[in-house]
């Protein structure tokens, strides 16, 4: 049985190597938010989800070192034994003021989030409407929950529309930023469908947040929709905000409800103190400091202007997709790219359909204009 059981595993990892479907860890030695260093070389980095380049913001490292002075490093229990202390509250309150949320509760991560949200919140009479291109996280909560799954077309109104009639009991779940693709549904339409339909709306902002918005308070206050109308909505530090963990947020009665059966908050340690200090401060420049959030958007702009002729996918977010199509094609500009100096991962199938391989550029705040025209010259040299 043994012997069987790794020759399962050892041959399903062979058939994924011999279709170039390998995934393989990095190890990063070095990162200033534009450019990182892999096996002793340094590269201009157009991958990651540092949008706001917080990650290495000096103001939030030193938060985290006196966060872990004054705090401690570890929570050292479930938020409801010893896990939750001062800064978790400050943490909360700070996210419900920012985000104009009733409740707030924190979780580990984006995905441990997702899970809760939709484990807990549908029932078995309920049926859970994603969007085709949702999270794996969506996916894995969806399917582990009580309720039966249906997908709609990528942001497809009417098709969404079509399910709503079929089965009347159900909730919508979509993403304000899609993570593969970049592109956003029309949020005001959602909602007013699912108002018309009587259905709650759940939300997963993780590109959106610090993002979107003024002051970065996502992508439904940045469609007109307040946050507050959202069923749930859940958002996570370790994209833009440069940290990691993750929140739900919710109106009282819905965040009651997860604190009481959520067992992915339950069962779980509460997140490091010296990570909510480094969050809190994180966020105060997100919301203050302006300039970041306009540098990134120029640079969308102006990556999308350069880069006109290229094969885009339909984006105005820092996540910006060339489509190459086959996994050999996306590994092949991946590999050319990182010989001239640029770090841009190739993402392949499962994470994307067959036949939509891409390189999945991240732009951030951090990038110069030199670095984004340097990156289209490089792209537009791609012999595929
Ligand atoms: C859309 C989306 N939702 C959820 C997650 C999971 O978040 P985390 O990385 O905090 O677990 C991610 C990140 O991979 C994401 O892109």
């Amino acid at each position: 049985m043994l012997q069987t059981k790794l020759a399962q595993l050892h041959q399903a990892v062979a058939e994924r190597n011999a279709q170039q479907l390998l995934r393989q860890a990095v190890t990063v030695e070095h990162y200033n938010g534009r450019l990182i260093t892999i096996g002793g070389q340094q590269y201009l980095n157009f991958s990651g989800n540092d949008y706001l380049g917080l990650a290495t913001a000096p103001e939030v490292l030193q938060a985290y070192a006196d966060g872990a002075l004054k705090y401690g490093a570890g929570s050292t229990g479930s938020p409801l034994i010893t896990g939750q202390h001062t800064i978790h509250r400050q943490l909360t309150d700070t996210l419900s003021d920012w985000l104009g949320v009733e409740r707030v509760l924190l979780f580990s991560s984006g995905f441990a989030a997702n899970q809760a949200m939709l484990q807990v919140l549908a029932a078995k009479s309920d049926t859970l409407l994603l969007d085709k291109l949702s999270h794996a996280s969506l996916i894995d909560g969806a399917l582990h929950s009580a309720a039966s799954m249906k997908r709609f077309a990528h942001n497809d109104i009417d098709a969404l529309a079509k399910l709503l009639q079929q089965a009347p009991q159900s909730m919508v779940v979509t993403e304000g930023v899609f993570s593969m693709d970049g592109d956003s549904p029309d949020l005001a339409a959602l909602h007013s469908l699912c108002q018309q339909h009587k259905v709650p709306l759940l939300l997963d902002d993780a590109h959106g947040l610090g993002v979107q918005g003024a002051e970065g308070q996502g992508s439904a206050p940045a469609q007109g929709i307040e946050n507050s109308e959202l069923f749930c909505l859940m958002a996570n530090f370790g994209k833009a905000l440069g940290v990691a963990g993750a929140f739900l947020g919710a109106g009282k009665t819905v965040i009651d409800y997860i604190e009481q059966f959520g067992r992915h908050y339950i069962y779980s340690t509460g997140l490091s103190p010296a990570l909510c200090a480094a969050v809190l401060k994180s966020i105060e420049l997100c919301r203050s400091e302006h300039w970041r959030r306009d540098k990134l958007h120029s640079n969308i702009e102006k990556f999308r202007m350069l880069a006109a002729d290229l094969p885009l996918m339909s984006s105005g977010t820092a996540i910006q997709g060339v489509i190459l199509g086959s996994s050999e094609q996306a590994v092949n500009a991946s590999s050319q790219l990182k010989k001239s100096g640029i770090w841009l991962t190739a993402i392949r199938p499962p994470t994307v359909p067959v036949g939509s391989a891409r390189l999945r550029i991240t732009l951030s705040s951090q990038h110069s204009d030199d670095d984004i025209a340097m990156l289209v010259k490089k792209l537009r040299r791609l012999s595929l």
